[in-house]
């Protein structure tokens, strides 16, 4: 039986082999080196990515926000506007490489040449690989919709794609790409396998790419921040993380401007968890620990095993028609935090 766990020992990242804490004075040292950068940015509607924009805008940096929430990303880009920066918008749909396309194609044409690309889009929703397949009129099962993984790494990967082809074409020798992973890149996440394949798969980015674009002078970065308030949280992750410290946005924000104007880092990974922010090697590994990531497993267990009584009910009572799976989630989750 695992013994519980220690929060008072924070979370630990700092065990990652080779990683080093961070402060903000040096994540921002190489701040200056931004004014008069074009940074095209996915996603930079909303939580991590407008948070970023707003405070790059401040520094002097040309922003190209693309993102599917079209009236949010004008409204980002109005904001910097209105505080004397420079910005342009379009809708952007990451999932679909035309739409990308013209969102580089945008950049281009407003300010010539791209130096910073960061594929910030994310989608967070209840995962479709924890429910049984639906079967269609035909009595077959249907294809599952697999949107996390489009979004958060089919469309990370057409940004990339595009990124390395326009960034090659700018002479200049400070260039970068910045990829967002999550905590989940490093670890599993129990009831969010769609979302961790799709960060694990950034991270693999991550670990190949620095070589090659090393080449066309693009140093390649990436965050991996633990959970930070923003609306990609769902419901569920909101219960399933109660009472446990969250990373904060603003050491998000830091990390990003550094990994868009720092030399210093190149290849690195930026760990965010709630006790600041730690920069890695590429081949960093988190220790087992007995910390807030494994409360989380042990919680995701603990649901997932009611849930699973629940299902075997429902099967033994389907001649009478069963019961409802919303309703067996919706006292399974809370009784089991309220237990826990
Ligand atoms: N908040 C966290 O806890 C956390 C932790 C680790 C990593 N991340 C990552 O950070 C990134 C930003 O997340 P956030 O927390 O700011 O979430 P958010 O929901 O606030 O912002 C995500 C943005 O992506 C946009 N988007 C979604 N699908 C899109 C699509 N198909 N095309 C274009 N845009 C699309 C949304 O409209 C939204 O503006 C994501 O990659 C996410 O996986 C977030």
């Amino acid at each position: 039986m695992a013994s519980a766990p220690d929060f008072s020992q924070g979370l630990k990242l700092n065990q990652m082999t080779g990683s080093k804490a961070e402060t903000t004075e040096n994540l921002l040292k190489d701040i200056g080196n931004l004014r008069g950068k074009v940074i095209l940015i996915t996603g930079g509607a909303s939580g991590l990515g407008k948070a970023f924009c707003l405070e790059a805008g401040k520094h002097g940096a040309k922003l190209v926000i693309g993102d599917l929430n079209e009236e949010g990303a004008r409204s980002v880009a109005d904001q910097i506007k209105k505080e004397g920066g420079e910005a342009v918008s379009g809708r952007c749909d990451v999932t679909d490489f035309k739409s990308q396309v013209q969102l580089f194609n945008l950049a281009r044409k407003t300010y010539k040449h791209i130096d910073v690309c960061i594929p910030c889009a994310g989608l967070g929703e209840v995962d479709q690989l924890e429910n049984e397949l639906k079967k269609g009129a035909d009595g077959e099962y249907e294809e599952p919709r697999m949107l996390q993984l489009k979004v958060n790494l089919i469309g990370v990967m057409y940004s990339v794609q595009l990124g390395l082809s326009h960034l090659k074409q700018n002479p200049s020798k400070d260039k970068a790409i910045v990829l967002i992973a999550s905590i989940a890149g490093y670890m599993g996440l129990p009831m969010g396998s769609i979302y961790c394949a799709a960060k694990h798969g950034v991270m693999g980015l991550f670990k190949s790419l620095p070589p090659q674009a090393a080449v066309e002078n693009i140093r390649v970065s990436v965050i991996a921040p633990f959970f930070v308030d923003t609306p990609i949280l769902t419901y569920a992750t909101k219960i399933l993380l109660k009472d446990l410290p969250l990373a904060k946005i603003e050491d998000v924000v830091s990390s990003l401007l550094c990994t868009a104007s720092s030399p210093s880092a190149a290849g690195r990974s930026y760990i965010i968890d709630p006790s600041g922010v730690y920069s890695s090697p590429w081949n960093a590994t988190v220790e087992e620990t007995n910390n807030v990531y494994h409360a989380i497993a042990l919680r995701a267990e603990a649901i997932l095993g009611v849930m699973g009584t629940f299902r075997s009910l429902d099967r033994a009572l389907s001649p009478i028609g069963g019961i409802k799976a919303g309703l067996v989630a919706a006292i399974a989750i809370p009784a089991v935090m309220y237990f826990r």
